[in-house]
C-alpha cells in the first residue's frame, strides 16, 4: 500500500502531528484514540458498509474516501472494488492512516488501498483530478472548517457522473446544520440524486455529466 501526500502539505503535517497534533487540527477533528472505537466490529449492526455503498460500488470501480479514520468504511470498500479497483483514503492524522495501513495488511487488501496524509485546508489530491467514480464522505463533513472548498476539491476528483455519498451521525450533527452542508454541495456544483429521508442524514449526489 502506498502511503503518499502532497509533499508541501503532508511532510510538514507528519512532523507537527508528531511534535503536537493540536498544532495542526481543527478544534473539532475526532481524537486518534476514538478511531479504535469507531473500527469495532459491533458497528456493523448500526452502520453496515454494503447498506451504505451496495448500490454504488462496483468492482473495478475507484473510490476515494476523505477522512477515513482507522478504515472501517475502507476495508469494506476495497473488497467492493475488487482486485481491479482502488480505495484513496485520504486523512489529516497520520495516526488513523497507521492503524487504517495495518488493518489492511492484516486483511491482504493493502495493495488496494492508497494511504494520503492530507493538510486540514487542502486535500491535496489534485494529481487525481476527474478519476474517481465515487467519494465517500462519512461523519467527517461536520469536521471540515473550509466546506465549500473541500466540497468543490471532491467534485474535481470525480469523473463526469461520479457520485458522492454523504452521512452525517444523527445526534451530533443537526438536520439544518445537514441541510447547511448540502447546499455548500449544491453551491460546488455537485446535483442531488437521493436527499436525505426518514430522519437519516444520509444523501447521494452527483457530480453531472
Ligand atoms: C469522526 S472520524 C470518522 C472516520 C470514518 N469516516 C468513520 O466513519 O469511521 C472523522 C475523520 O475525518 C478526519 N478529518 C477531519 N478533517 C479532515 C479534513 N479536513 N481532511 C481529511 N480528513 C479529515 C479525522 O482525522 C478523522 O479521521
Amino acid at each position: 500500500m502506498a502511503f503518499t501526500g502532497n509533499a508541501a502539505a503532508a511532510g510538514p503535517l507528519r512532523r507537527a502531528s508528531l511534535n503536537n497534533e493540536r498544532t495542526v487540527m481543527s478544534a473539532h477533528t475526532c481524537p486518534w484514540w476514538l478511531g479504535y472505537f469507531l473500527v469495532s466490529p459491533l458497528r456493523r449492526w448500526i452502520e453496515d458498509p454494503a447498506a451504505y455503498f451496495g448500490p454504488h460500488v462496483r468492482p473495478g470501480m475507484r473510490v476515494l474516501e476523505p477522512g477515513p479514520g482507522m478504515g472501517y468504511f475502507t476495508l469494506a470498500l476495497a473488497r467492493m472494488v475488487g482486485p481491479a479497483g482502488r480505495v484513496v483514503a485520504v486523512d489529516v492524522q497520520p495516526r488513523m492512516l497507521d492503524v487504517l495501513q495495518r488493518r489492511a495488511r492484516r486483511a491482504r487488501l493493502a495493495d488496494r488501498i492508497e494511504a494520503r496524509c492530507c493538510a486540514p485546508g487542502s486535500l491535496g489530491i489534485d494529481d487525481l483530478a476527474g478519476t474517481f467514480d465515487l467519494a465517500v464522505v462519512i461523519h467527517m463533513l461536520h469536521e471540515v472548517d473550509d466546506k465549500a472548498a473541500f466540497l468543490q476539491a471532491i467534485r474535481a476528483a470525480l469523473k463526469p457522473g461520479g457520485g458522492v455519498v454523504v452521512v452525517e451521525p444523527r445526534g451530533h450533527v443537526s438536520p439544518e446544520a445537514f441541510q447547511t452542508e448540502l447546499n455548500y454541495a449544491a453551491g460546488a456544483g455537485l446535483v442531488m440524486v437521493e436527499p436525505p429521508r426518514d430522519r437519516a442524514l444520509r444523501a447521494l449526489l452527483r457530480r453531472p455529466a
